[in-house]
């Protein structure tokens, strides 16, 4: 243990689990002070706290980019993000200042597909419909044309990024009946049929998204896109809200021109109550919960300190980002 001098400052912008805070903790290498809430740190407070610090332990809400750097100040070594996805890392910025960046890959990839599958069949079978109309009194009889939706069996399903977690969410969807998988993406890959994005939104009958939010996919999913997709065609993304055009997402949605979409993320992030999309039947939402696992959100906390402890002492991160 050593003496209260040298402990290198850590910052963490929210409560996190208890196997993070554990590993800081009993590390003996740093003082930690922690956004001691469950609600996002305001930005003030975000510049203060991290000032003088060694290591910043942040969050997918936090924007950390060139102001947050300056104020951390040249003691700044290390930041660890509780996430895979890092489009709200400033990655220029960081790299420029010589300071390591850990995230969370793998970990998460189980947790995130499983709710993706969860997520599609939600929507294309209109469970959260159903459930409604059991409640409200819709429900009068067994119906033959009522709560139709769609099957995976024999479909064709399309995957726009498949990474680890495209793979994952690939692999569990192939045991329902699936025919043919087709993906696309940057790199060619064993596993599926890799296509063209226009011919996998026109052939598909679920098109997932999974890709990572870059300047290339921002927007992807737009007009164009959703115009040549079936009009049967159930629309999911677990990847970034930002890859989708949302006015053109409720367009096609409201017009009949697909047949329903499933988000686990948006923009914003959350999305105001009054927002257009929450008043279609055709669009099931989630408040960004793919990681949501107890188990998960453990092991994500307690790689994400490894990681962190490691850019402070300047070994090996278990998950360093190669910037
Ligand atoms: P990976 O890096 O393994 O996969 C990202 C995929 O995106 C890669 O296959 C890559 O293709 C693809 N990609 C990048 N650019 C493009 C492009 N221009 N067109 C098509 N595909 C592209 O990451 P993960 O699978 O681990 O995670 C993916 C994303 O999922 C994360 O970045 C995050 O945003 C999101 N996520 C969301 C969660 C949630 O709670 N909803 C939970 C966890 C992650 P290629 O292989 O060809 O390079
Ligand atoms: C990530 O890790 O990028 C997810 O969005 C949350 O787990």
């Amino acid at each position: 243990m050593q003496g209260t001098q040298q402990l290198l400052k850590v910052f963490v912008t929210r409560r996190i689990p208890q196997e993070g805070m554990r590993v800081l903790n009993q590390s003996g290498l740093c003082k930690v002070s922690l956004w001691d809430s469950d609600e996002p740190i305001p930005r003030t407070d975000l510049l203060q706290g991290v000032s003088g610090a060694h290591g910043i332990l942040c969050l997918l809400s936090d924007r950390i980019d060139a102001e947050v750097i300056n104020a951390a100040g040249p003691n700044l070594k290390v930041i660890s993000t509780l996430s895979v996805g890092f489009d709200h890392l400033a990655v220029g910025e960081i790299k420029k200042r010589g300071v390591r960046v850990g995230y969370t890959p793998d970990v998460l990839t189980d947790a995130t597909a499983e709710l993706t599958v969860a997520l599609l069949l939600a929507t294309a079978r209109r469970i959260p419909e159903g459930v409604e109309e059991v409640k409200n009194g819709g429900w009068s009889s067994w119906k033959p044309l009522w709560l139709c939706g769609y099957g995976l069996s024999g479909s064709t399903v399309g995957v726009i990024g498949l990474g680890r977690i495209g793979l994952a969410i690939a692999r569990r969807l192939k045991p329902f009946g699936v025919k043919r998988l087709l993906y696309s993406g940057r790199t060619s890959k064993p596993q599926a049929m890799g296509t063209s994005l226009d011919r996998l939104v026109s052939e598909s009958d679920f098109v997932v998204v999974s890709c990572s939010l870059t300047p290339e996919t921002q927007g992807l999913c737009d007009k164009a896109l959703f115009s040549k997709m079936k009009k049967t065609a159930v629309f999911v993304n677990t990847s970034r809200g930002a890859v989708v055009n949302q006015e053109d997402l409720h367009e096609a949605l409201s017009s009949g021109r697909i047949a329903a979409a499933g988000l686990d993320v948006t923009t914003p992030e959350p999305l105001p109550t009054d927002h257009p999309l929450l008043k279609l039947k055709n669009c099931v939402i989630l408040p960004h919960i793919g990681s949501a696992t107890y188990s998960t959100r453990g092991i994500m906390a307690e790689l994400c300190a490894n990681n962190l402890l490691a850019g402070l002492t300047g070994s090996a991160m278990p998950s360093e980002l190669a910037l």
